[in-house]
């Protein structure tokens, strides 16, 4: 053999993805595309690139978008993948003849539905390899649910022969196909060339008038050319989503992998079935998660932190040793270790709280940082702001960063006292250990070390009640 020809044998033959996303998801029965519909805190199509970026031999990824074009397109821009536009849905055979132009020069594509998101990368990397060894035209990744109702059904000459005769739809099927358990998955890998060749004799002699895809397995197979199945190791994985309910099904799924992912790595979450949990989410062992409890985005938590009731936090990093009770909301916030947060606390983006400081009681904060053992325990409201270690901030302190115009700055040195119900109006500085009288209204800087009061004198008139009363007496 020539070094030429050895290198031909070795090198791997071209494959592309092939995504099929035009749909517009009719039984979902809303407005919105169905790829776009999320499951696991992202739209179902993402989940289907993320899935196809993991095979190593895909060159490239297609997306056939159709219905809403465009907002498809955004929704998933800047994951590389291609687009494909299949201007009319006339069905899945339809679609994949609007990408004949964009697949000629591939060996194989694999086609996978955009409504089918927990499909797996190694599932996908078995099924290709079995299409290579069995030399097959088409080869169809197939399950076996305990309810095989709405799918396409697979029809071999026996049961227990290998190759495929042809995909029936549902619709279509006879009494006797119906109690045929395993289904068409909707994924498949494809010869280039005997789908190219055949692939426009594709008729829409059917129930929806449509072109479809599943009716390739019974022309190659009718022109002499291999159809060859395999069958999902878990049939959950292939599971589709075209109603709301099989999509909160799949949401549910994929919660339920993301809970027992933590809870294997040694993080307790208490009645899983209630939280909801980004498939992101970082959380370090020994954290306690209690019920109802939603991280979302890119949270991070550290270990030996407490997450009460009817939390959400979102894109937030937390130390470790964080308390967090019940009923507070965390977005795009630092938190460090050892500090308590709420009850019914709201950090706002750019919170930035410090070691072993506190946010307490309806307080809210936003690009406020709080330095060391900081305290705002009772109704505060803390933006633009920063506040020093130590700093102690009283209840129903309110700093007004806003002028109607533009936000201001308030700075706090460390170890001040900020007295309760003070209104710190910003642009404003206050030093270090200074102490500010309750009930003040500080429009000017104070110095380190100063008290500032700033609200008026006490009037306290003694007696003033009984003689009040006594005049009245005299005007009846
Ligand atoms: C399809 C299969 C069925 C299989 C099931 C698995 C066909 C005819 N039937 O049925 O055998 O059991 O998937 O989930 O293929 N799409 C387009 N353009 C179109 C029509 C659809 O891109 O013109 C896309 C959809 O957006 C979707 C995918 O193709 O992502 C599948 O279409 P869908 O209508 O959901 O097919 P099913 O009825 O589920
Ligand atoms: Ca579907």
């Amino acid at each position: 053999m020539s070094k030429e020809a050895g290198k031909q044998k070795r090198s791997t033959p071209k494959l592309a993805v092939v995504i099929m996303a035009a749909g517009k998801g009719t039984r979902l029965k809303t407005r919105r595309p169905k790829v776009l519909h999320e499951v696991g805190g992202k739209p179902l199509l993402s989940h289907v690139i993320a899935t196809a970026g993991k095979l190593a031999d895909a060159e490239n990824i297609y997306a056939i978008v159709g219905h809403h074009a465009e907002r498809v397109r955004e929704a998933v821009a800047g994951t590389g993948v291609r687009f494909i536009e299949q201007k009319e849905q006339r069905g899945t055979g339809h679609a994949i003849q609007c990408a004949r132009e964009a697949i000629s020069g591939y060996e194989h594509i694999l086609v996978l539905s955009g409504d089918v998101p927990l499909i797996q990368a190694d599932t996908l990397q078995h099924l290709m390899t079995v299409h290579s060894a069995e030399g097959a035209a088409m080869t169809i990744l197939t399950a076996v649910p305990d309810d095989p109702t709405g799918y396409g059904r697979i029809i071999r000459r026996s049961p227990d022969f290998s190759e495929v005769d042809a995909i029936i739809e549902e619709k279509a099927l006879t009494p006797a196909q119906r109690s045929i358990r395993e289904i068409n998955s909707g994924i498949y890998a494809f010869k280039v060339g005997p789908l190219l060749k055949y692939l426009d004799k594709l008729k829409n002699v059917n129930a929806h008038g449509e072109f479809y895809l599943t009716d390739m397995a019974a022309l190659l197979h009718g022109a002499g050319e291999k159809v060859a199945a395999q069958k999902a190791a878990e049939a959950a994985d292939v599971l589709g989503a075209n109603t709301i309910a099989e999509l909160v099904l799949l949401d549910a799924r994929i919660r339920a992998a993301t809970a027992n992912r933590l809870m294997a790595a040694g993080v307790t979450i208490f009645r899983p079935e209630t939280c909801v949990i980004d498939a992101e989410v970082q959380v370090d062992p020994d954290t306690i998660i209690e019920p109802f409890v939603q991280l979302l985005g890119a949270t991070r938590i550290g270990t030996d932190c407490r997450i009460r009731s009817y939390s959400v936090i979102e894109n937030c990093a937390l130390g470790k040793n964080v308390l967090v009770l019940p009923g507070c909301v965390l977005g795009e916030s630092t938190v460090a270790d050892g500090a308590r947060i709420g009850p019914f606390a709201h950090l706002r983006p750019g919170s930035e709280i410090g070691q072993d400081a506190h946010v307490g009681n309806f307080v809210e904060t936003k690009k406020a940082k709080l330095g060391k053992g900081a305290k705002a325990n009772h109704l505060s409201y803390l933006g633009d702001a920063e506040v020093g270690a130590g700093t102690n901030i009283g209840a129903g302190v309110i700093t007004c960063n806003y002028d109607g115009e533009k936000k201001h700055l308030t700075r706090i040195g460390q170890g001040s006292f900020v007295g309760s119900d003070s209104t710190l109006v910003a642009p404003i500085e206050i030093g270090d250990g200074a102490y500010i009288g309750a009930g003040s209204c500080i429009t000017r800087n104070v110095p380190s070390g100063a008290l500032a009061v700033g609200r008026s004198r006490q009037v306290t008139k003694e007696g003033w009640a009984a003689a009040r009363r006594a005049r009245k007496e005299e005007q009846k």
